[in-house]
Order: structure tokens, then sequence, then C-alpha cells
């Protein structure tokens, strides 16, 4: 199969149309990351996302909607929060998890009664899911376990020759997925961190609170537990009290022969001129738009990665480093465990 790599042009969306109306799996733009999309009504569609990216069948998937959808078609019920949190933050980076009403593929939700919905402010993504008007379910557009896809050439690095379509919007300017909110509680609960806070959510709702699997329990959103986003070299990993042994390992994996680099924030790059270093920048919003990239970018020319912890905590930087912490395989808070 040709991969096809589309911008906006006369015919795109008709054809995309064509292809998720047969069946297939098309790659689209979102301001967060790059989608895998498919007919979330068709069990078929939905099973070929999973073996595509090779991803485990317990690990749930999002839905996708324009933002005129009649979404009460796919939730059974909604808490006064959830529809003032839409109102906020819709369309926009946040996927809100409601009771769901059972009419997408039980191959969506992986046996939960519990349906994901986002619907993106990406205008690529809007545009191609009003041609459909279909739910369409999508995970992000990486193999499973490496890097996110934040370009389209991303996602043809990972599925040239097995999907037909990739939608090109240009560069994702969020960078890392959209947060995952539970909404069937008595307050909003965050599942995955992501660029819509827990200030800002709070703010809206009155309270928000951050789910972590306690020890042995199953994970109310399974991809938490898997360990993801990660580039393909050997990695390490500092905090950010811990320059000085990041440079020692730096200086003795050169002499083995290695090709390190670093992976840092500005003011600590600028600490280190005679080295390689990727620059991820100075604001919580800039690191979550460049991480992907830089991950990418890394595998690719150097052989050792070297990360170091942004000193920054809160807001934003909260999704970054938990990306940032799954990405190099360090323990990140209890859902880790
Ligand atoms: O920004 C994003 O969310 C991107 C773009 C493409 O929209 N999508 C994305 O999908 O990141 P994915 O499949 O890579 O991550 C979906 C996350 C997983 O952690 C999954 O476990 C969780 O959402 N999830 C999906 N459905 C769920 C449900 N019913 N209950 C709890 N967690 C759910
Ligand atoms: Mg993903």
């Amino acid at each position: 199969m040709e991969t096809q790599i589309l911008s906006r042009s006369r015919g795109w969306l008709d054809l995309a149309k064509k292809y998720i109306k047969d069946g297939e799996v098309v790659a689209f733009h979102t301001e967060t990351v790059y989608g895998l999309g498919a007919n979330a009504f068709s069990d078929d569609a939905v099973l070929k996302i999973f073996e595509l990216k090779g991803r485990p069948q317990d690990n749930p998937l999002i839905v996708h909607v324009h933002k005129d959808y009649d979404i009460s078609l796919l939730i059974d019920s909604e808490p006064f929060y959830a529809a003032a949190l839409r109102k906020a933050f819709l369309p926009g980076p946040l996927t809100m998890v409601y009771p769901s009403t059972g009419r997408v593929s039980k191959y969506v939700s992986c046996g939960l009664d519990t349906l994901a919905i986002r619907m993106p402010s990406s205008p690529t993504a809007q545009e191609f899911l009003k041609a459909v008007d279909l739910p369409i379910a999508a995970p992000s557009a990486n193999l499973s376990k490496h890097v996110s896809p934040v370009t389209a050439r991303h996602v043809y690095e990972d599925f040239n020759g097995k999907i037909p379509l990739i939608l090109d919007g240009g560069a994702c300017r969020g960078g890392i997925e959209s947060t995952v909110l539970d909404c069937t509680g008595e307050i909003p609960q965050i599942l995955r961190e992501g660029l819509v806070t827990r200030e800002m959510i709070a703010s809206v709702a009155g309270d928000c609170g951050i789910y972590h699997a306690k020890q042995g329990e199953k994970p109310k959103s399974p991809g938490m537990a898997y360990k993801h986003y990660s580039p393909r070299c050997k990695t390490a990993f500092f905090r950010e009290n811990q320059t000085e042994e990041a440079v020692a390992l730096y200086h003795e994996a050169e002499t083995a022969g290695e090709k390190p680099c670093f992976l840092c924030e500005r003011d600590v790059c600028a600490l280190l001129p005679n080295f390689r270093t990727l620059d991820l920048g100075g604001s919580g919003e800039e690191m979550a738009r460049k991480l992907y990239a830089l991950l990418r970018k890394g595998e690719k020319t150097a052989t050792l990665l070297i990360g170091i912890e942004p000193r920054e905590k809160g807001g934003v930087m909260a999704g970054v480093l938990n990306r940032m912490h799954r990405a190099f395989g360090v323990e990140h808070g209890p859902e880790e465990s």
C-alpha cells in the first residue's frame, strides 16, 4: 500500500471520507499529536488500529467528534460540572470520560462501560471529522511504546506502506497528548495530565482530583501502566540537581565510543556549551511543544540520550514531566508501580 501525505487541497477530505467509509485507517493532525483514526462504529476498523500499532487489547481508545456532533448518542449521562468544562475548554486538548451508551464498537473501550470523548480544536481535525460525520476512534499515530508523532513525517516513519493517507496539518502546537479526565464521579479526576491543567479544571469545576492507581490495583486508565513515548536509543535520566553526574556519564560514554547527547531546558543547555545538546526551551508550553520532536531527533542523532529534569514542576509541566519520566523509564509517582 502506498501512503499518501496530503495537505489541504481540493478533494483531500473526499478521499479521507472514502477510506474511512471503506473501513480503512487514516492519520490526521490534531492540536496535541497526530491521531490514527477509524470509524468507531466498526469492529473491524477499530481492531485494525490495535493491529497496526501493536497496541495491547486492554488499552482503550479515545473517540473524536466534530464540534456539532450530538454526543448524547454516545454518552449516557453528564454531571453538571462536565457540561461547564465542555463549554470552557472544548474544542481543545481535553478528553472526557463518561458512562457509555454502548453504541460504538465494544473494542473502543476494551470492555469498560465508559467512553473517552475528545473534540480537537485543530482545523484539520475538525474539517476531517465534519466530512466523515462519524465518531472516529483514534490513538496517537505511533507504534505502541514509541514516541508520539507531532509531524506528518513522524507518522510516515512509523506507518509508511501500512495506511493509505495522512492528513497533514503541519507541526502540532500542543505537543503532548490531551488531558484525560474521568467525568463519572462526584468531582472530575485527571487520569492523564496534559495541556488543560488541574488548576484550569478546578477553576471551572470547583475541584479536581488526580488519579493514582494503588499498588496491585488495575489502573482506571490502562495506558498509564505501560512504558511509553520511548526513543529508540539508550537513555539515562538525572534530576535537576545532578548535572555533574550527567556530565560525568557523558564523558564516560564518549570514551566508550558512544555518541551521547543531553536533552534539557534552555538554561541548562547554556551551561553546557561544549556538549551536544537538544534544547527543550524555557516555558512549560514550549517544552511540551518540543519534547516529542526532540526525542525523535535524539534517537536519530545520538546513541545515548541523557535527560535532565527541568526545574519547574507546576501547571503544564506536570504533563511534560509525566511524559519525560515515561520516555526515560523513570518512576513517575504511584501509578507507575
Ligand atoms: O491528544 C490525544 O489524546 C491524542 C490525539 C490523537 O487525540 N490521542 C491519544 O490517544 O493520546 P492514546 O490512545 O494514545 O491515549 C488514550 C489514553 C490512554 O491512556 C487510555 O488508557 C485512556 O486514554 N482512555 C481511553 N479510553 C478510556 C476510558 N474509557 N477510561 C479511562 N481511560 C481511557
Ligand atoms: Mg499514545
